[in-house]
């Protein structure tokens, strides 16, 4: 039974020991009800959530570009293109397959290739290390700061001769130190990617992610901020040679049908995601600011000694793509919340510099320290546009119980 759906609770609905909610409600000319009602599971997200809310406006967007006749690489995609490049103040925004293609296509651009490294922060989703290795580069990992985000102080030390680029990841909605992080790439003539999969409309000191250095690399994937129905994803870059050489790769290698100039990928954003994009975009900054608006409340009613919230950086304005905990005894905690119906999610259990898939790196255990504690401790709790009061309400007081 969809509770939430259906139901408002009042606000003296509690939660009790037998994790079931008792609700009291009134019906027209009748009594006082107390009632025990069995909960719906709280997911960490609820896409459909996001789908009704703007049902129309989507059907009619899909059907239109069903009714067209023309899939890929039409008029769509060059408006969302156009539409998503002015809301970021880039000259340019080139549409691709997803968000690992949108980095490795930029880390090719730059020309990262055999024997170049890239300095990437430890504690990230594994896209961002794979952008690097499937261009042929490989990956060097440091150390995040208190947000989670690459530590501009902990860059210098990973430079060699080899370095072409940093590669920054906006983890979990939150802008890095970006005027540090530049500063330290202009001083040693590096490139500057940033993964902004997580960071759609965040900025820092009022400038767009994604702005700050050569290419900003976005992933649409359904439960992004600005997700579509599908897989999809974008760079942009204030570079028309970047633009170009993008445009290029992700289509083959070819300019001109047929005609192929180097190896390149069949990597291209089609008409129905970038129409389903369009919607979305419009509704963007109503979608931020309500994320903004739950995690203003769970910074003010989470109470508990034992967990570590997310702290604000000055200067960024977090989009809350995860609201993110800590806590010394993070597997009880999840185990504790999901026997009381609430999903918690890992973001991410293993290090890229200790997966299997990067075991010929010969990094080692304790070799981040940071990272790998980050990797212990943190736990994402629900959050999505759509999460009621109702639900948040309960997800704290589980917490604060804990
Ligand atoms: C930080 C980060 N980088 C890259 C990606 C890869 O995006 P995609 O799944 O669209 O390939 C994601 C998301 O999945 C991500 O969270």
């Amino acid at each position: 039974m969809a509770v939430y759906d259906t139901i408002r609770l009042p606000k003296k609905a509690r939660v009790e020991d037998d994790y079931k909610l008792r609700l009291w409600y009134r019906l027209p000319g009748e009594a006082r009800v107390e009632r025990n009602i069995k909960m719906e599971q709280i997911m960490t997200n609820r896409l459909d959530r996001g789908f009704m809310r703007y049902q129309n406006e989507f059907e009619e967007a899909a059907l239109r570009v069903l009714r067209s006749g023309w899939y890929i690489t039409g008029r769509e995609l060059t408006a969302f293109e156009e539409a998503y490049a002015a809301y970021c103040g880039a000259s340019y925004c080139v549409g691709c397959g997803n968000g690992l293609d949108a980095l490795t296509l930029a880390c090719r651009a730059i020309g990262c290739g055999k024997g170049d490294e890239v300095i990437v922060q430890g504690n990230t989703f594994i896209a961002s290390v794979m952008g690097i290795s499937i261009a042929g580069a490989t990956p060097v990992f440091a150390e995040p700061d208190e947000n989670y985000q690459l530590d501009p102080a902990g860059i210098e030390e990973k430079i060699t001769e080899n370095t072409k680029a940093v590669m920054v990841v906006h983890l979990y909605g939150q802008a890095a130190k970006m005027e540090e992080i530049a500063a330290v790439c202009r001083k040693h003539k590096l490139k500057l990617i940033e993964d902004c999969a997580q960071s759609h409309g965040a900025r820092y000191h009022g400038k767009m992610t994604g702005t700050f250095g050569d290419i900003g690399c976005f992933s649409f994937y359904p439960s992004k901020n600005l997700g579509c129905f599908g897989d999809g994803g974008a760079v942009i870059t204030n570079s028309e040679e970047y633009r170009d050489r993008i445009r290029l790769l992700r289509n083959y290698g070819s300019k001109v049908r047929y005609y192929n100039e180097e190896v390149g990928m069949n990597s291209r954003l089609d008409e129905i995601q970038a129409a389903l994009l369009s919607v979305r975009l419009k509704h963007l900054p109503e979608l931020i600011e309500e994320r903004r608006e739950l995690a203003k409340r769970y910074l003010a009613g989470i109470q508990n000694e034992k967990i570590h919230l997310p702290q604000l950086q000055e200067g960024a304005d977090h989009v809350f793509h995860q609201f993110v905990l800590r806590c010394k005894d993070r597997d009880a905690l999840m185990k504790y919340l999901e026997e009381r119906k609430i999903s918690t999610i890992i973001h991410y259990p293993v290090p890229p510099h200790l997966a299997q898939a990067y075991a010929d790196l010969g990094y080692r255990e304790g070799d981040l320290p940071i990272t790998e504690r980050y990797a212990k401790e943190v736990v994402s709790i629900p959050m999505f546009n759509g999460l009621t009061r109702e639900e948040q309400d309960y997800v704290i007081d589980a917490i604060n119980a804990f």
